[in-house]
This record gives structure tokens, sequence and C-alpha cells, in this order.
């Protein structure tokens, strides 16, 4: 007989005479109660053992994380908490586990607990619910750019370029350590590597991405980058997911249109889809916020800040409105904040972008037009010749969610750009070739994925919401 999932169980609108179920025992109370749950769904299924007619043998191995196959029937429950629960007739263990060492315990741990064993951590409610709500949204992405005819690109993981321009890379090379291959100048010979040239992990799909949106219209990536900046925050990871879309002809007022459509479609999805999992992870964010002091606690419930985010729209602000807000802020004036805000062409700091949302605007922010010198080298010129055509998104609780900007389609602009910059625009001969054949109004953006699990979550810490996580000093698994 092939086994049912606890989810469909559950869901049931009779009783059954003949029902199979497997899964892990969360809990086993009296002798009599097994809690399983086997991952369809947050809640688990009660299944009642005839303990009389029960082997010791077999009660014994009945243990918090024991595998177990069980047979019966799926009866109206007599307790309290559950419409029905299953009448074992037959018990089989799979996998034994020992109480004694099995780490995820029925109680509650701590997240740097369990981030040491995120091997074991789905096995709780709580990062069960993750882990079903960010697959819930990956798939949103796909299904958003595909109902809108988008086609999706595999962009390089291993590339010579550095899109962004600021350096944080990790190499990709087969040379040795000791006797690397060196030039006559004594410096690494990268002739000699596997690819004949200097290559790294990508830290963006999107120079790439932009040479199939000059040919298909619009094109998404959504795929791992790399970065290796040392960033050791609870916003930053070594190894992240990125969607990026890029759509020839649009210009940025588009762009932020896009995105705002898109991030308001993914959360509608995984609301109507992951209601059990969100209602817990509410729950859960409630209860972390009542042990905070009163001022500091968030105005919001996690299901209320998702609803707010698809029912308004998000403040656009150029990024000069935003110095002159910050400039007069009061955290500004009594110097509160870590970098105080001088003058225009500051970088922005994530104490300013939370201020601007939090605090002032109270809602989802979209700063654009930033200084030229403190944005990546692709981004349009604008007629002041010092701003670019740049957009932030800002979300609370978060900071940046999105960066994106109208492309340079001015060859010759582009090539002064990159000229100041120092950058070797052989480099670049085919993202060049996109502004010298039929180079037209373009524009595209980057969404960290594990920022929007991060924000729909309600969880702090990005390394909750990755499976394994990759930070510096930390490659476990
Ligand atoms: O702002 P970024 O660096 O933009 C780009 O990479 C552009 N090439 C995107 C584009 O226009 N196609 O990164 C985009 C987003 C950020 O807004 C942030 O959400 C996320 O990627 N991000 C990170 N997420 C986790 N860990 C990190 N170290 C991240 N760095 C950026
Ligand atoms: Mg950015």
């Amino acid at each position: 007989m092939k086994h049912t999932k606890v989810k469909d169980l559950l869901n049931s609108t009779n009783t059954i005479d003949e029902v199979s179920v497997k899964g892990w025992v969360r809990t086993f109370r009296n002798n009599q109660f097994i809690a399983l749950n086997d991952g369809s769904v947050i809640h688990n299924i009660q299944c009642v053992v005839d303990f009389e007619n029960t082997p010791e043998e077999t009660l014994k191995r009945i243990t918090t994380g024991a595998a177990v196959a069980l047979k019966g029937s799926l009866v109206e429950s007599q307790g309290k908490g559950q419409t029905y629960e299953i009448k074992v007739s037959h018990i089989e263990i799979l996998g034994d586990s020992d109480p004694e060492k099995f780490p995820m315990q029925p109680k509650k741990h701590s997240l740097e607990f369990l981030r040491e064993n995120a091997h074991l951590r789905t096995r709780t409610n709580l990062f069960g619910a993750i882990m079903r709500v960010r697959s819930v949204l990956s798939f949103a992405i796909h299904q958003y750019f595909q109902e809108k005819g988008f086609v999706y690109v595999n962009t390089p993981i291993i590339t010579g370029s550095d899109a962004e321009g600021a350096g944080e890379m990790f190499k990709v090379t087969a040379l040795p350590f000791d006797n690397t291959p060196r030039t006559e100048e004594g410096k690494v010979d990268y002739k000699e590597d596997f690819f004949g040239k200097e290559t790294n992990l990508t830290v963006s799909g999107q120079l790439e991405a932009e040479t199939y949106a000059m040919s298909l219209g619009q094109v998404y990536t959504f795929g791992p980058t790399f970065r290796a900046e040392n960033s050791n925050t609870s916003r930053h990871l070594a190894e992240f997911w990125m969607v990026e879309p890029e759509v020839a002809f649009n210009d940025l007022d588009a762009n932020m249109d896009l995105a705002e459509d898109f991030i308001q479609y993914v959360i509608k999805y995984a609301m109507e889809r992951c209601e059990d999992d969100l209602k817990f992870l509410d729950e859960r964010l409630a209860a972390e916020e009542k042990q905070k002091p009163q001022n500091e606690r968030s105005e919001m419930g996690l299901l209320e800040k998702l609803q707010f985010v698809l029912e308004n729209n998000f403040k656009r602000v150029s990024y000069t409105e935003a110095i002159d807000i910050l400039k007069n802020s009061k955290p500004n004036k009594n110097k509160k904040f870590n970098y105080i805000i001088e003058e225009w062409g500051a970088d922005l700091q994530s104490e300013h972008e939370r201020y601007l949302v939090e605090k002032h605007f109270k809602s989802p922010v979209i700063l654009f037009d930033y200084p030229a010198k403190i944005k990546a080298f692709y981004m349009r010129l604008n007629d002041d010749n010092k701003t670019v055509r740049a957009m932030d998104i800002l979300f609370p609780g978060i900071g940046e969610i999105v960066g994106g900007s109208q492309r340079e389609e001015r060859l010759d602009v582009l090539q002064q750009k990159i000229a100041d910059l120092g950058i070797d625009e052989e480099e670049l001969w085919w993202y060049m070739d996109t502004r010298r054949f039929g180079t037209a109004v373009h524009s595209g953006f980057g969404l960290g994925f594990e920022r929007l699990v991060l924000f729909v979550t309600g969880m702090s810490n990005i390394r909750d919401v990755i499976p394994f996580p990759r930070t510096p000093q930390n490659a476990e698994f």
C-alpha cells in the first residue's frame, strides 16, 4: 500500500479504513500518542498506538527523531486539537534515533544551535515552515516572469568579468599553490591556468543577461551569486541567490514599475499558498517581539506587514531628497548615526536606509538617481553629469532588497566611464558590442532572494533562510 502524505490526511473530509503513513516522530507521549511529521505540512498527525498490544521492544524504539511507517485507520479524533487521527494497527521502525544523542529535542533551541545543526534543523516546525515558504517563493518568481513572456537565461557561474566592479570575487583556478607558474615579471601566469585567463565566481549575471535582453527582449536570470566581501552581518552571505530581470526598451520608471509589481506578485503568491506556515511564522514573530522593550517592538505583525506591501505603492524618492531628509533627521543632528550625513554624495549605510523606511516613510521606498561616483560603471548618466539612473528598493527590517538601473546605452559615454574607472575595455569587448550593434534603452535589477525570504518569513538573520549558509569562516556542510 502506498503511503499518504500527512498534509492530505489532515485535509481529508472523511474517515478512511486503511491508511499508511511514513515520517519522523516529533514526540511520543504516554506510550500512546505519536506526533508524526513528514515535512509536507507544518502540522503533525496524531497517531494513537494500542500500547497494550504492542511489544515493549517496539514501544521503546518510538523516540523523537525516529523514522517510522505506520498503518491503521483514519478516524475522528476523540481528543482536542485535531479533527482526524490515525488509529495505529501496525508499526514498523524504519530508522532508530537515539534519544540521548539526537540533537533536535522537543524543546526550544536557540537559532545559533540550529545553525550549527543545519543538517537537522528542518526537523523543526520553524525551519520546515521557512524552507517551504522559500520553495514557494522561488516557484512564484518563475511563474511571474514566465506568465509575462520573459525568457529564463542561465548565465555562467564561472566568468572572467567583474560585473559590479567591486572586486569582491572568489578566484577560480586549477593552478597549484606550490610551484605556481609565473611570468617573467613574477606574476601568476594565468595563461597556464585551466581557462587560460583569470576567472572568478560570478557576482552577478547582469552583463551576460543584458546581451540576451538585446535580442530576446525580456529575460531573467535566477541563480547563485558569490561575493567575497568580509561582511559578517545578518544581511550578507558569501553565496546567495539573485533574481535579475533585464528588459529592452524599459526606462527607469518602467523598471521601477516592474520591480514593484513583481515583488507584490510573489508575496501575494506565497500568502495564498503558505497560509499555515505564515500563520506559524506570524505567531513566532509576535512572541519574539513581546520579549523586546515596548519602544523597540515593530508596529505591525508579519501578516500585516505583508498585506501592507501588497496594498501600498512604494514611495519613490530621489537620492537628493533622501539626503535632505537624512541631514535634517534627529539621529543625524544628535550624532546617533555611526556615519553622519554631511553632504550630498555620501554613500548611504544601512542605518540611513532603515531610518528612511522604518521611521520616516514607514513604507517600502525606491531611491533613485544616485551620485555616479558611488554606483557601478554600467548605469546611465543623467544630463546633470553627476547622477545616474540607479534605483535601490529599501524594505522595512531588511534595508536594500533590490539594486538596479537603466543601463548606459551610449557607446561613447560608456567608453568614457570605463576609461575613467581604469577598467580594460578589451575585457568587456563583448559587452561593448551590444552598444555597437543595435543599442537601445534598457533596464534591469537584481533582487537578493534571501532578503526577500527574510522579509516574507519575518526572520532576522539571513543565515536562517538559506539551507546551508556560507559566510566568512563558515562553509560547514
Ligand atoms: O545591488 P547589487 O550588488 O546589484 C547587482 O548585482 C546588479 N548587477 C543587479 C542588476 O542590476 N541586475 O545586488 C543586488 C541585490 C541587493 O539589492 C541585495 O538584495 C542582494 O542582491 N545582495 C546580497 N544578498 C545577500 N548577501 C550579499 N552579500 C548580497 N549582496 C547583494
Ligand atoms: Mg546594491
